[in-house]
């Protein structure tokens, strides 16, 4: 392939930050664009200088121009649209969580390895530049043998133009019985992912307390996990902290890393937001000196960098990241989660099949209401 035509599936709140890439990359042809809400499909056409629209999943897919489809519609769809684009012979790039279910996701991937064609779900952290670093330095062995890594992310608030022209639409499938679970699912995910990809190691037990927080968050939690190596384990907080102002260009949130060798540290110290004055990564070695590393700290480069993987990918004929099959282990990591605050003990997670949901999964409408109500008196009280 000397060129990836792509076509995009899904307008919505995330598909511009994904769509740059595309159109930066000189090898690369964004050729249609797909949405059932026509008007916002033919705004964001004219704005990427695409000129194929299409209201129908089943149009797209029948577009011989197309190589290639990123699929950007809401988590619930995902399924059902991988397996068509698969029979369609598409090349796939698909968003996170892959899927609802753990037999969803590998319907998915048996779809297309069936029909030959190329998937893999879109995680920009593997692709931010930071965690990027770390990783490079952890293989590279100046930390030594990794014993321990831990994960926080704090949810706050944020005051960013970004946050505040969000789509209502983008918030009410995420909110309902259309997905499993709230934020452990459609955010954590990217942490779960994080834990398995910084150093290539499997997880064979996990044990959790996860408790509700207003809306669909999912807080305080706490987790840790056993990686299949004895000497390497992983823990991961979730706070929710919504009177606390975080600098972010994007969503509300900010995570931190830190991966303890037998011989040092790395610390990566932001990926969403901007929260603390820290260089985003700080090596630690074990003659005790300290190095920081300047890198790209844009949340939406690792976006597009995550597009351009893909296409630099399908190019070389290589399998981009994530992989169908880790991205079975990311949900499956995520459903453990869930299912260790449940049964209150450990679990290991290739045993999950299906979903887990928390036991206060959904929420009602009622409640939804009452918690936003709630939160707008509380943040706007002087
Ligand atoms: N990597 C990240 O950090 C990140 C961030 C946000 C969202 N996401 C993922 O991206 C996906 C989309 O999220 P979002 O926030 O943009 O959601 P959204 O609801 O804002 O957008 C979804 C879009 O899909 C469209 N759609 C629905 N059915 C369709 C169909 N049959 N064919 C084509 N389009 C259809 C909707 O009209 C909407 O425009 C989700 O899977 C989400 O988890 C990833």
């Amino acid at each position: 392939m000397e060129r990836v035509r792509i076509g995009i599936v899904g307008t919505g709140n995330i598909a511009p930050m994904n769509v740059r890439g595309y159109l930066e990359h000189p090898q690369c042809d964004v050729v249609a664009v797909c949405d059932p809400r026509r008007e916002k499909a033919e705004r964001m056409a004219a704005e990427w200088g695409v000129e194929r629209v299409y209201d129908s999943l089943d149009g797209i897919l029948a577009d011989e121009e197309v190589d290639a489809v990123e699929i950007l519609t809401p988590t619930y769809l995902h399924r059902d649209h991988v397996i068509a684009a698969a029979r369609a012979g598409k090349h796939i790039s698909c968003q996170k969580p892959i899927a609802n279910s753990v037999a969803d996701a590998r319907e998915m991937v048996a779809a297309c390895e069936e029909a030959g064609v190329v998937f893999r779900v879109t995680e920009n952290a593997f692709h931010w530049p930071a965690l990027m670093k770390a990783k490079e330095l952890i293989a590279a062995g100046r930390i030594g043998t990794p014993t321990m890594i831990r994960i926080k992310t704090v949810v706050g608030r944020t005051d960013s133009e970004f946050q505040n022209t969000l789509e209502p639409e983008g918030y009410i499938w995420r909110f309902n019985n259309q997905s499993p679970g709230g934020h452990l699912f459609d955010d954590v995910v990217h942490k779960y992912a994080t834990a398995l990809w910084l150093t290539d190691d499997d997880i064979r037990s996990v044990q959790a307390v996860v408790r509700k927080a207003p809306l669909f968050f999912e807080a305080p939690t706490a987790a840790i996990w056993e990686y299949e190596r004895d000497d390497l384990l992983g823990m991961m907080e979730v706070t929710y902290a919504p009177n606390m102002l975080i600098r972010s260009d994007h969503f509300g949130a900010d995570e931190f890393f830190e991966i303890q060798g037998t011989d040092g540290y790395v610390w990566v110290t932001c990926l969403t937001g901007r929260l603390l004055d820290l260089p985003p990564v700080m090596l630690y070695e074990a003659d005790g000196t300290q190095t920081n590393y300047s890198v790209d700290t844009h949340y939406e480069t690792s976006f597009a960098n995550a597009s351009k993987h893909f296409v630099d990918s399908l190019l070389n004929n290589s399998q981009p990241d994530m992989s169908g099959e880790l991205a079975v282990k990311v949900l499956q990591l995520c459903f453990a989660v869930y299912q260790a605050s449940i049964e209150r003990g450990p679990v290991d997670p290739s045993t999950i099949d299906t979903a887990v949901s928390p036991p206060w999964w959904p929420p009602s409408p009622e409640l939804l209401m009452k918690e936003a109500m709630e939160m707008g008196a509380h943040i706007d009280r002087p």
